[in-house]
Formats: structure tokens, C-alpha cells, sequence
């Protein structure tokens, strides 16, 4: 297995205890830890997580003769935040049965997640180069970008783009891409009532407590409270945010260093942005300077996933 190091653990144990000093929790610390990856494992298997998104990525791999037509031989994949790499898989079995060598990049903060993505492609043969990396900084994504040659097919599924700042990120990714390259980016359509249950529920609890119980704080120590904000720089634009609150006062050990909780005090978790469909295309278009070549919406309706070039 092939791994390239540009985030150190190190580095990411320094972040993590200064997170939980400045009491803001971001998305990449809830799949560092070998436990917290595999709650992730766990919840994946929650039909409800991804809804439809697993039949657009089928859809989309139909597809992928025009994609072998546009890149030739071979398609380097680089694939920024790729957990486990099965959604990435999907469409590079497709490629490669349109006659495509794939050459794989997954992209990502866990050394868990990486190394899970890596023995997957690398049991399907994949030339494998994993990544770490963080994706929220433009010098990162450009180093990841700068592995192999345009014309690259980058991918961010899952909805991850909406951990960070969208219109941020955005930016960011398509500073990576030159005139050939590709990018097949989904977000996941902002629901009155449905958009909520799906994150205020026991199964993401339990996803948010594997991380939270590895500094010593435990589903009986306080609550996770869900809250919608609506991102007023643009129409549509809807935030799902989520914040531990102490029930009492607490000691969470980070690093052998105590971090001390009163009651009332909250942490922020991890949110997640959510789309109109509007919304989603102006960030794409408008932000990103992105143009739509296809778009797919899922067949429940809740997640579009559009094909893009610069
Ligand atoms: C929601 S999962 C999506 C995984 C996969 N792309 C999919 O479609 O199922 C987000 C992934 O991004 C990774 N991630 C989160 N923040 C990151 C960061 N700042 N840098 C790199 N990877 C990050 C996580 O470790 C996780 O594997």
C-alpha cells in the first residue's frame, strides 16, 4: 500500500487539542480515530444516510463511455475526502470495462479511511497512490491535484463538500482544475422536515459519540443539539449544525492534557451544508466559475450530483 504523507498524524493530534480548546469540533476529527472510522462504517450502512445517492453513482458509471472517450487510456481519479473509496470504485469498474486504466488517488485526513480505500482499489488492481491530506487548504488540494497530469477526474461525493465552507471550498477545487479535467461534486437538497430527521436521530448520535468518548465524554455526560440556519450570503443555502451541551462539569482528557467543561458549555460539531437546487448550481457556476456539463438528481429526490469542467 502506497500512502503519501502531507498531513502528519502529529499535525492532526496538535489541531484536534486545540479544537477542543477553542470548543469547535470541524468534520475531519469524526473519522481520525480508528473507532470513530468505523462508526462511520457502521452508519454507512444506514439505508437512510445516503438515500439514492448509491443509484446516481450507477447512473453515472452507465455513463462512463463518455467519460473513457474524453480521457483516454488512462484516467487519473483523485478523489478528495474518499472515506472508503466504494462510491470512487463504482465508476472506475465502469471505466476500466470502457477500456480506461485507472490510476487512483483517494484523498484524505484518515489514515483509517485512507487505508481502507487503498486495500479496496488495490484488491481491484487499481494503480493506488493514497493521500493524506487536508482538504480544507488550497495548498493541500493543489499538491494532491499536482499527483498526476491533467486531464485528472477529481471527485468529492457524499456530500462532502458541505463540511466546509462551500463557497470556500469550491473556490479552492477549481483553482486545482485545468481546461480537460473533470470534477463530479454532489450536495444533498435542503427538506422542510426530512433534511433534520436525518441527522437528529440515535444512529448519528452514536457516529458523533465514537469521537467524543475518546476524550472521556459520554452520551450521559450532556446532549447534541441540531440546529438549521439559513447561510444568508445566498439564497437556498441551508446549514445543519450540531453542538455537544455539558449537563454538568466535565474533565475531557485530550492528548494527556485535562480540558475542563463547565456545565451549559457547548462544543461545535461538525455541520453540514444542504442545497436548493439553485443554490447548488450558483455555487457551482458562481463560485466555483464551474461550468454543468450533466447534472443527476437522485431518485429520491435528495442529493444532485453534477459532472463539471473549468
Ligand atoms: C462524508 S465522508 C464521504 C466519503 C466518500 N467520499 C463517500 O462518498 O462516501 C467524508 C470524508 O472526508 C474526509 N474528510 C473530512 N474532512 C477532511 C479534511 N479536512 N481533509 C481531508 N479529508 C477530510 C473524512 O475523513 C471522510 O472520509
Amino acid at each position: 500500500m502506497k500512502v503519501e504523507v502531507v498531513l502528519t498524524e502529529a499535525d492532526i493530534a496538535q489541531e484536534f487539542a486545540e479544537a477542543m480548546q477553542a470548543r469547535d469540533l470541524p468534520e475531519k476529527f469524526f473519522f481520525w480515530s480508528p473507532r470513530s472510522a468505523m462508526a462511520w462504517t457502521e452508519l454507512t450502512k444506514e439505508p437512510g444516510l445516503y438515500g439514492g445517492l448509491g443509484e446516481t453513482w450507477t447512473s453515472i458509471a452507465g455513463g462512463a463511455g463518455a467519460l473513457a472517450q474524453h480521457f483516454g487510456r488512462r484516467v487519473p481519479v483523485i478523489s478528495f475526502g474518499a472515506g472508503d473509496g466504494a462510491r470512487d470504485r463504482v465508476l472506475m469498474a465502469a471505466l476500466k470495462g470502457a477500456g480506461c486504466e485507472c490510476l487512483y488517488y483517494p484523498v484524505d485526513a484518515s489514515q483509517a479511511m485512507l487505508e481502507t480505500a487503498c486495500a479496496g482499489a488495490d484488491d481491484e488492481d487499481y494503480e493506488t497512490t493514497g493521500i493524506k491530506a487536508d482538504i480544507s487548504s488550497p495548498v493541500h488540494l493543489v499538491y494532491c491535484a499536482d499527483a498526476a497530469e491533467p486531464p485528472r477526474l477529481f471527485i468529492m461525493s457524499g456530500n462532502t463538500i458541505s463540511a466546509f465552507d462551500p463557497l470556500a471550498e469550491i473556490r479552492y477545487v477549481a483553482q486545482c482544475m485545468h481546461g480537460g479535467d473533470r470534477l463530479i461534486v454532489d450536495g444533498e437538497l435542503y427538506h422542510e422536515t426530512r433534511t433534520m430527521a436525518r441527522r437528529d436521530n440515535a444512529a448519528a448520535r452514536k457516529f458523533i459519540f465514537a469521537t467524543l468518548s475518546g476524550v472521556g465524554i459520554e452520551s450521559d455526560d450532556g446532549e447534541v443539539r441540531f440546529n438549521h440556519k439559513r447561510d444568508e450570503r445566498h439564497e437556498g443555502l441551508h446549514l445543519m449544525t450540531r453542538a455537544f451541551r455539558a449537563a454538568r462539569d466535565l474533565s475531557a482528557t485530550v492528548g494527556g492534557e485535562d480540558v475542563s467543561l463547565e456545565r451549559g458549555e457547548t462544543i461545535g460539531l461538525n455541520f453540514q451544508y444542504t442545497y436548493t437546487p439553485q443554490s447548488f448550481r450558483w455555487l457551482l457556476r458562481e463560485q466555483g466559475g464551474l461550468q454543468i456539463l450533466e447534472e443527476y438528481s437522485s431518485a429520491d429526490g435528495r442529493f444532485l450530483t453534477a459532472i463539471c469542467k473549468k
